[in-house]
């Protein structure tokens, strides 16, 4: 068994919350994403296994989703919205700026593995456009002094 038994008993209860395994499964892809960071294969065929569904569509479900992460990511995640409202409101400069102060391009992790950079669709923030969401904090009209405070706090911790 690769997760530890707190995460094991963790899934048994949401599983137990649910009325099907299938119905648990993007909770229980949650639950294991923030504990170990991503999806490992490891942890999908672990999955699978629990929940008696098939590990191709586990598989296929966590690579639907962009908010599952099938490959090692950063500390932080940096969501980018990229959607009109932000895109009129010059969202297309902050990417480039924190593409060019991060070292990154969009979909990669600084070398330090503290942030990836992602991009997002509507994040239901655009009357506060430019906007973007770093972990589960939302930051509206970014300009360049609030992205350099965003990332200097994230950095430092
Ligand atoms: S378009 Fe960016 S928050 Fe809606």
């Amino acid at each position: 068994m690769y997760f530890s038994a707190e995460l094991k008993n963790r899934i048994d209860t949401i599983v137990s919350e649910h009325e099907t395994n299938l119905s648990a499964l993007l909770p229980v892809l949650r639950e294991v994403q923030n504990k170990h960071g991503w999806l490992s294969k490891e942890s999908m065929d672990e999955i699978s296994e629990i929940l008696d569904i098939p590990a191709s569509n586990v598989q296929n479900v966590a690579t639907f989703y962009t908010m599952y992460f099938t490959e090692p990511v950063g500390k932080h995640i940096i969501w980018q919205c990229r959607t009109l409202s932000c895109a009129l409101k010059g969202a297309e400069h902050v990417e480039h700026y924190l593409c060019e102060k991060l070292g990154v391009k969009i979909g990669e992790t600084t070398s330090d593995d503290k942030i990836t950079l992602m991009e997002a669709e509507c994040l239901a923030s655009c009357g506060t456009a430019p906007a973007m969401l770093v972990d589960n904090t939302l930051h509206e009209n970014l300009t360049k002094a609030k992205v350099d405070k965003i990332i200097e706090d994230l950095k430092n911790e």
